[in-house]
């Protein structure tokens, strides 16, 4: 089974945890673009969508779900998404389609995040996968400068734009035992918009796809 497969299992699988009657989160990313195609298939008995990308929103309107400004909305129960790296605490590294700052706000909203994941992406330690930053265009230099003071390798992601009209930098070498910690503290340096880390919002229910099947933690 390709790995493309298990992320499509455990996208499927993801159909059986969204109420229906509701608003449904959606992430970004090629397991996400499963989740859409699967979401179609109930399109009918959920109120929409809220969308973290001009990337998902294009595939969800193109699918005939309708999406939401998530201003319109005060709150809504599930969000769907992929990550880069994921741990046992359910700690995760986003951004690999350069979304993170959009998908963050949009977990933040959501009651319970489910994360959905081939097998490859679960490790004990998050860092292997270089941990991409936002930035303010005019401040790259200086957040990069700030990076490696804390032991990473900022590599400014070439010809990338977010769609906030910002730039990525992806930080290699970072072992990230407390990601929390790390969380904050890159946040903390000027001229980021966010990082990758997800640990103050960890996800609450990952669904892992394998050649086996799909694996459910909660
Ligand atoms: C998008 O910015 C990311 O956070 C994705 O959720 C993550 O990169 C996972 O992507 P795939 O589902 O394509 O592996």
């Amino acid at each position: 089974m390709t790995q493309d497969e298990m992320k499509k299992n455990a996208a499927w699988a993801a159909l059986e945890f969204i109420p229906r009657n509701t608003v449904v989160g959606v992430g970004t990313g090629s397991t996400v673009n499963h989740f859409i195609d699967a979401l179609a298939s109930i399109k009918y008995d959920i109120k929409g969508a809220v969308s973290s990308s001009v990337q998902s929103t294009e595939k969800l309107k193109a699918l005939g779900i309708e999406v939401l400004d998530l201003n319109s909305i005060d709150s809504f129960s599930v969000y769907v998404d992929g990550a880069d790296e994921i741990n046992a605490q359910k700690h995760m590294i986003k951004g690999g389609g350069a979304a993170l700052t959009r998908e963050k706000i949009v977990a933040a909203v959501a009651d319970t995040f489910i994360c959905i994941v081939d097998q490859s992406k679960q490790v004990e330690v998050l860092g292997k996968f270089p941990l991409p930053v936002e930035v303010i265009p005019m401040a790259s230099s200086y957040v990069a400068r700030e990076l490696s003071k804390l032991g990473g390798r900022p590599v400014l992601r070439a010809g990338v734009t977010t769609d906030n009209g910002n730039v990525i930098l992806d930080v290699h070498d970072l072992v990230i035992t407390e990601p929390l910690v790390l969380e904050q503290q890159i946040n903390n340096i000027v001229g980021v918009v966010t990082n990758g880390i997800f640990a103050q919002r960890a996800a609450d229910m990952v669904l892992v796809g394998s050649a086996t099947g799909t694996q459910v933690i909660r």
